[in-house]
């Protein structure tokens, strides 16, 4: 089996907790490094978050690196009401045995792209894409070398999350995304269109739950706690899972479907902060972005079992 190298950025929150399990647990991925932002819950939150996930994952072997603490230029946003106060839902924060590696996560970025096979590191974002723009703007060599840029993100058919018409990640940092999406990276986004068609049913959570693993158990409460804030706030029995999707497409492409576009993101106005505007008539040949329109769920979660075993 070839693996996919590969750096994590994320915002840990109950989502993004998976999607460290499903990689923290697979062979298919050389998982380089961990990279923290600002996001659902402030950056000292999310980087003990992750450092927690590794410890309850074994995975003390890879480094977590903390990235930038706010967005290019808007305040810092939450999504706490989603997530918890500390931002893994009902699990009570610990004091990590290890810490934090040396080094800026923008940093890790860089150096793990400039100094490895070009294209061979991929990229998976999963919160606000501050770090790769702060990346691109230290380092603009790495829109050349960097491998697929997977990002969880934006909306086009499905509406938006927080507000009528944006993404969260998107929202939260929308300078950010426009500063990636205008460069050279290879970017393929799983918006909200591709997100809630993978749904945390009752059977899929018994089935990680029956595992009998730390990781197994982690990945279950982390999607009751989702099933339960997702029932109170948007009427939903079965919560989407969005973060994982990026991670799975790196580990079996044919999961999903993907088109080829181009994607553009409002930063003017106010009312539409953050909007994804995805546009299909391009040219397959020359299009920038890829956008995923459709997923065969339940094979994301056989790989979440698979890495959870
Ligand atoms: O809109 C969903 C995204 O926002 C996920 O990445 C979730 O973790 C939050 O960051
Ligand atoms: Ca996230």
């Amino acid at each position: 089996m070839t693996t996919q190298s590969l750096i994590i950025d994320c915002d840990p929150g109950v989502d993004d907790a998976v999607a460290l399990m499903l990689a923290f647990g697979s062979a298919r991925l050389e998982l380089l490094a961990v990279t923290t932002v600002g996001g659902n819950v402030p950056l000292k939150k999310t980087t003990r978050n992750a450092l927690m996930l590794r410890q309850i994952a074994g995975r003390e072997d890879i480094q977590v690196r903390p990235g930038a603490d706010r967005p290019l230029r808007r305040k810092p946003a939450g999504a706490s009401e989603f997530h918890g106060e500390e931002g893994l839902g009902y699990l009570p924060p610990f004091t990590p045995d290890r810490g934090i590696a040396d080094g800026h996560g923008v940093d890790a970025i860089i150096d793990n792209v400039m100094s490895r096979p070009e294209g061979s590191v991929a990229l998976a974002i999963l919160g606000p894409m501050t770090n790769l723009a702060h990346a691109l703007r230290k380092e603009p060599m790495i829109q050349k070398r960097l491998g697929p840029v997977a990002v969880m993100g934006g909306a086009r058919s499905e509406g938006g999350n927080i507000t009528p018409s944006a993404e969260f990640n998107i929202w939260a940092d929308p300078e950010a995304a426009d500063e990636v999406l205008r460069s050279a990276c290879p970017v393929v986004m799983f918006g909200l269109d591709v997100t809630h068609q993978v749904r945390a049913t009752d059977a899929r959570i018994a089935r990680l739950a029956a595992l009998g693993t730390a990781r197994g158990d982690t990945a279950a409460a982390m999607m009751r706690f989702s099933q339960d804030v997702e029932k109170r706030i948007v009427g939903w029995d079965a919560p989407p899972l969005h973060d994982p999707c990026p991670v799975a497409w790196l580990m079996n492409p044919d999961l999903f479907t993907l088109k080829p576009c181009r994607i553009a993101v409002e930063v003017q106005s106010e009312l539409t902060r953050g909007h994804t505007a995805v546009e299909f008539r391009v040219d397959p040949e020359t299009a920038p972005h890829r956008w995923a329109t459709g997923v065969q769920a339940d094979g994301v979660f056989d790989l979440i079992a698979e890495s959870c075993a």
